[in-house]
């Protein structure tokens, strides 16, 4: 897969382990940023990411922060975006299960790495499972469409 990822400073620890992690799987990289652990604004990289799955440039998309609320809030106001924050396996496997989510949001201040990673396995491996939830994806998309 070609996967879109983006992090503020306090997730860029975190990002860089899950970059490795996914080049060492075989999947192609889109780095947003940030570069380093120097303070940033964590809308500026959940605008790039959420605008590359949107655009169809990237399949799914990763996104670190502390606790992955901001980005979560960020990344859902783009149309065609379901961004899950997940901190654990279960939310991980449930929001592409259920949600078809298509940003995983993480936060490197509540997840060890270890846990982030297996999150990120799940995440990635887990297909939408259509059926019932189908329906509830159009609704979303109604309601992106004619909210004011
Ligand atoms: C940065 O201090 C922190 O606020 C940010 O990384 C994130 O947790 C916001 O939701």
């Amino acid at each position: 897969m070609r996967i879109a990822l983006g992090s503020d400073h306090a997730g860029y620890p975190l990002k860089e382990r899950i970059k490795e992690f996914l080049l060492g799987r075989g999947h192609e990289v889109l780095d947003f940023g940030t570069t380093s652990e120097e303070s940033t604004h964590y809308p500026l990289f959940a605008r790039e990411v959420s605008l590359a799955v949107q655009r169809g440039e990237a399949d799914r998309g990763i996104l670190v922060c502390g606790t992955g609320i901001g980005m979560a809030i960020t990344a859902n106001k783009f149309k065609g975006v379901r961004a899950a924050l997940c901190l654990n396996e279960y939310m991980a496997r449930m929001s592409r299960l259920h949600n078809d989510a298509n940003v995983l949001c993480l936060g490197d201040r509540v997840l060890g790495e270890e846990l982030a990673l297996s999150i990120v396995e799940v995440w990635l491996s887990t297909p939408f499972e259509g059926g019932r939830h189908q329906k509830r994806i159009e609704l979303i998309a109604d309601i992106e469409s004619t909210c004011p």
